[in-house]
Parts: structure tokens; C-alpha cells; sequence
């Protein structure tokens, strides 16, 4: 990225069920967020115990252009002052990628603006710029997230290298399946972890999955069963208790946590990484920040991770992105649900 850039990128996000706009702009490697603005379906998702995409993606069809317009209103920026227009093109849902994608390119073909394809992944990565701190490499990053666990190496800024990847479910989703098991609701990552604040995390010895593996790579289907086989020995009556899932969900997030230190922690040395970084909806978890902080600092390593609110889906992070991408013709512009990196 030059150091004499000034530009503005209009960010829109729809991967799944948020549909967000976002103006960033870059002064000489500075960053600036100008508006974010993101409108969550969770509610309207809630009573499914879970994303349903044909709704998810008939109301981003209603909200897309609202919330952009609301965004550039917000900004205050004059349409002619945008100098490109960024859009997460996979992965995720693709009926819910195509809205934000035909918007993207609809409104880059009226307003004569390059448009950059965003891998979706990548902008959580991203997403650390934004804090416009220094940043030493090779870095190792942890993308945790609704659909994804899986470790970066960053050798510099754009040069991006999986290293390992979950086996089976994500984490995100593993605290989701764990809060509909317990009944607790829906998106369960917050939940979980707002109970887990109450709870004895000693309470119950649930697995660590594959910590002592050779690789790097993650699996949290069998820690979610053991929740649910722990879970099974209680009467339902007794599961109704406040302070029973509160041991749950406290020994349940510990194991989570504790297995992505370990990983991250093993290829930080491994690949002699300078800089530790942590994003993705996960990473708004306020135990593995701290957990991960403290040790990466105890090693002399350099600790990234975004704001809570730019951990979870947003489009500021799209927009981030977009600095470090090359435009693609607005014709050639396709999205992948099952997009990696
Ligand atoms: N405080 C938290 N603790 C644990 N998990 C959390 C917390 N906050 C959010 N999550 C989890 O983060 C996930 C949502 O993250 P994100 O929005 O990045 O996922 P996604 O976009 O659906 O998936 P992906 O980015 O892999 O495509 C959910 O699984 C949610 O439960
Ligand atoms: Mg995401």
C-alpha cells in the first residue's frame, strides 16, 4: 500500500445476516473510520435457533440501500469523493453474497468507481489495520469465527498463507450449538460467554481436542458432545438451574479457549512470528483476548486484535481490505460461497 494514499472506500457487507455499509478512509497509511453502520437480523433469526438464508437474503434486499444511504449520510461524504466501492464476494450464504454484489456493482457502474472483491476471511484479518498500530512480521493470525478457525501466516501485508483450519465445526459454531443445546438462545457466543462469567470453569473436565497434536489445526465437534453427554446426566429439572449451565458454559469456554491459545501459541514459535493477531466473531470473547494477550506478551510478542464491534461482522473491515486489493471490472465480478484463502 503507497504511504501517499488519501482515498475513501464505500464497504458493503452481506455474507449472512448482517447487512452493513461503511466509509473508511486511508490518509498516507492512516486509517479513519468515517461511518459504520450495521443492521443485525439476529432478532428476526432468533425463533429458528439459528441463520435461515432465504430470509436472511429477502432482508437484505429491503435494507441494503437504506443502510448504505445511511452510512454515506452519516459520513457526510459527497458520492464524488468515494474512490472505490468494496463488497464481501464469499464466503458465506449465497443468496445473501449476491445482493451485496449486485448492489456493489449497480452502483460502481452509475457512479464510474473501481469495485474490489473482498474475500470475506481476509477483511476479519483486516480489520487489525484499523487500529493503526505498527505492525511486525511474520505475524500468525487466528480467524475465529462463526464458519471459521483457522491459522494465518502473514509473511507482509498481503502476502497470506493458511497454516491450519478446523477439522469439523468452528468455533463460533461450536458456542452456538453449545447455547441451543442448554437452551439459552441465539447468537450463542455472547450468551455462553456472559454465563460463563458466573460459572466455576473447574466445574467440569471437558476435552481439550487435539492440543497435543503435531499440527496446528482445531476440532470442536467432540468438546460440543461432551457438553451435550454432560448435560444428559442431569434430570431436566435440574438443568434448569442457573448455576449448573453457568458451570457448563464456564468449563465448556475454557476448553475453547485454552486449545486456541495452545495452537496459536505453538505457531507463533514455530514460524518465529513477531506479531500474534486475533479476529473473527470470536474474538469479541473477552477470555480469549486476555488469555491470548497475556501470553503473547510474556513472550515479548506484539498483540493485535480489533475492537470487539470490528470482530463480528461489519463492513468497515471490507473496506479496510480493499487497500491491500486490486480492482476486478465490475463484469467479472463473481461471489463464492465456499470461497477460502
Ligand atoms: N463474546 C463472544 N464469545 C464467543 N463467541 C462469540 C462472541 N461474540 C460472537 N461470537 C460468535 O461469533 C460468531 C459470529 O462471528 P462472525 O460474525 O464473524 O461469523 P460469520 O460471519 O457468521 O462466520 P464467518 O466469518 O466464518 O463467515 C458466532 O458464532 C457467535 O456466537
Ligand atoms: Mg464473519
Amino acid at each position: 500500500m503507497s504511504k501517499n494514499v488519501n482515498r475513501i472506500i464505500l464497504g458493503i457487507e452481506s455474507s449472512c445476516d448482517e447487512t452493513a455499509a461503511a466509509l473508511v478512509e486511508n490518509q498516507g497509511g492512516t486509517f479513519k473510520i468515517l461511518a459504520n453502520v450495521v443492521w443485525s437480523q439476529v432478532k428476526i433469526h432468533q425463533k429458528y435457533g439459528g441463520v435461515v438464508p432465504e430470509i436472511a437474503a429477502r432482508n437484505h434486499v429491503k435494507k441494503i440501500l437504506p443502510i448504505i444511504d445511511l452510512a454515506l449520510k452519516k459520513s457526510k461524504v459527497d458520492k464524488k469523493n468515494i474512490s472505490g466501492i468494496a463488497v464481501a464476494t464469499g464466503p458465506g450464504l449465497i443468496t445473501s453474497l449476491l445482493v451485496g454484489a449486485q448492489t456493489a456493482k449497480t452502483l460502481a457502474y452509475l457512479w464510474q468507481k473501481p469495485i474490489y472483491a473482498i474475500n470475506h476471511l481476509q477483511a476479519h484479518l483486516y480489520a487489525n489495520w484499523l487500529n493503526n498500530q505498527p505492525i511486525k512480521f511474520p505475524a500468525v493470525c487466528l480467524i475465529v469465527s462463526g464458519g471459521h478457525t483457522e491459522l494465518i501466516l502473514m509473511k507482509n501485508q498481503t502476502q497470506l498463507k493458511k497454516i491450519s483450519e478446523t477439522l469439523d465445526d468452528a468455533a463460533g459454531e461450536a458456542f452456538d450449538k453449545v447455547s441451543q443445546l442448554l437452551k439459552l438462545g441465539y447468537p450463542g457466543g455472547p450468551i455462553v460467554s456472559a454465563m460463563a462469567e458466573r460459572g466455576d470453569a473447574k466445574a467440569f473436565k471437558f476435552p481439550r481436542p487435539m492440543i497435543q497434536n503435531n499440527n496446528f489445526n482445531f476440532s470442536f465437534s467432540g468438546l460440543k458432545t461432551a457438553v451435550l453427554y454432560a448435560s444428559q446426566k442431569f434430570s431436566p429439572k435440574k438443568l434448569k438451574s442457573y448455576k449448573l449451565k453457568a458451570n457448563l458454559c464456564a468449563s465448556f469456554q475454557q476448553a475453547v479457549v485454552e486449545v486456541l491459545r495452545a495452537k496459536t501459541i505453538k505457531a507463533a514459535k514455530y514460524y518465529n512470528a513477531k506479531t500474534i493477531m486475533l479476529s473473527g466473531g470470536v474474538a469479541a470473547n473477552q477470555l480469549l483476548r486476555q488469555t491470548l494477550e497475556q501470553k503473547t506478551k510474556k513472550m515479548g510478542l506484539k498483540f493485535l486484535t480489533p475492537k470487539p464491534e470490528l470482530c463480528t461482522d461489519n463492513a468497515a473491515m471490507i473496506a479496510a481490505a480493499a487497500f491491500f486489493t486490486k480492482p476486478t471490472p465490475w463484469q467479472k465480478i463473481k461471489v463464492d460461497p465456499n470461497l477460502s484463502l
